[in-house]
């Protein structure tokens, strides 16, 4: 027996001793509490306007030590009702030993003293140990499906739809859970950071777009030139509503934007190099980002070739890929594409705010794929959470 599967099974009699199932229960009975980007930003604004952060921070735990558990015990309820035979695989078994061992260390601050700063304080290193438990969950919950479909065999069309519909709330629901994790350790231990002033917690209030899209260029070309020996250059262009040539800035979550910009050009780069093996030169990426008065708009460009218009939807599906797959484990060579989880999880990031990822592509010649984000200055949209419903359907 593996010492992974060891400690799932102790942790898994902890779990029922700690009566976790009842809290289960519990919790579940609870809707997540959907926070807007206003109310994160106003959130923000109060802390900066207060000499004290002591009331905010009290604020946030009382918040927390409630909110959390109700996201994690609704999410532990769905992933209950997955097929019996996914569940049972050695990845899925030590994601859940995870959300046990997550959700037993938040209900130990239920009675805790709120007034008491030595409580505030464990709580954020608590917080901290949880967000790095969780650092896997997504290549672990791929690889649970891929040892699912190795040993099963292609599952049917309604199987696979309700896979790709749990995993689109599984991977909402962990984007939220760290956006509120991040927010409260980010803010709360005690670190300013001088470098970005405008940055309270993950949350910037004058996100520089084009520098984002720049920085997620590089980091795109640099693993581009690993596999390739050669990337395609960038063009950069904005258009402000002003007319000015003004740097677009707005309330955002830089790690958000650069997850999805990075994706796209990984993606983009890969489809013009091997489109352009023949030729000497590579087409650029072109991106423009264009602000509006109620969206801000990025659009990457490149001339890879495209795919046919009926094949484009199948490009959200977690797991299609025309890469090879690459090694799970392999931590030395992160690869450029292979999993089939950048577009749908970059849609996820995009939606979270009430934006959109959308791909338009032109077959035989390239693709356009177009972020829409909503500027939350004007803004009192709700995050879109998709968690007030339990997923009823029996897989
Ligand atoms: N710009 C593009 N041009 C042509 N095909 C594309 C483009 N973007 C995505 N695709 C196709 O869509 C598939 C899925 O893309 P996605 O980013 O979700 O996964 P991936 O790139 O294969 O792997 P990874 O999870 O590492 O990103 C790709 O394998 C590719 O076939
Ligand atoms: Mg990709």
């Amino acid at each position: 027996m593996t010492s992974k599967i060891k400690f799932v099974q102790s942790l898994m009699k902890t779990a029922a001793l700690a009566n976790v199932p009842k809290h289960i229960d519990h919790f579940s009975k609870f809707s997540p509490s959907p926070l807007s980007m206003k109310q994160f930003l106003d959130f923000v604004n109060l802390f900066r306007s207060q000499g004290s952060t002591n009331a905010c921070e009290r604020t946030s735990f009382v918040f927390l030590r409630q909110e959390l558990p109700v996201r994690l015990s609704n999410i532990m309820k769905e992933i209950n009702l997955l097929p019996d035979r996914l569940l049972a695989t050695t990845s899925v078994q030590l994601l859940q030993s995870w959300y046990i061992q997550s959700l037993i260390e938040i209900l130990e601050f239920l009675d805790k003293n709120p007034e008491d700063q030595r409580v505030l304080e464990m709580f954020v290193e608590v917080l901290e140990g949880i967000r790095n438990r969780h650092n896997e969950v997504v290549p672990t919950m791929a690889q649970g499906i891929i040892e699912y479909k190795d040993a099963f065999g292609q599952q049917d069309a309604v199987t696979d739809h309700n896979i790709q519909y749990f995993l689109d709330r599984f991977y909402t629901s962990r984007i939220s859970i760290r956006m509120l994790i991040n927010q409260h350790t980010l803010v709360f231990n005690g670190n300013t950071n001088p470098a970005h002033p405008n940055t309270i917690g993950c949350i910037d209030s004058m996100c520089d777009v084009t520098e984002v899209a720049r920085d997620a260029y590089e980091s795109a070309k640099l693993l581009c030139e690993q596999y390739y020996l050669g990337a395609p250059e960038l063009e950069l262009r904005q258009m402000n509503s002003n007319n000015n040539k003004e740097p677009i800035h707005i309330s955002y979550i830089p790690s958000h934007l650069y997850h999805i910009l990075f994706e796209l050009f990984k993606n983009a780069m890969r489809a013009t190099i091997e489109n352009h093996e023949a030729s000497r030169t590579l087409p650029p990426i072109k991106v423009m980002v264009a602000l509006g008065g109620e969206d801000l708009s990025i659009k990457m460009s490149d001339r890879g070739n495209g795919v046919p218009f009926r094949k484009t939807e199948r490009l959200f599906s977690y797991m299609y890929s025309t890469a090879p797959r690459p090694s799970i484990g392999d931590k030395h060579r992160a690869p450029l594409a292979g999993f089939g989880y950048g577009l749908p999880i970059s849609r996820l990031y995009a939606r979270y705010f009430q934006g959109d990822l959308q791909l338009y592509s032109m077959e035989g010649h390239g693709t356009d794929a177009v972020i829409h984000l909503k500027l939350h200055r004007l803004s009192t949209a709700k995050v879109i959470y998709a968690q007030q419903m339990i997923c009823h359907e029996a897989f």
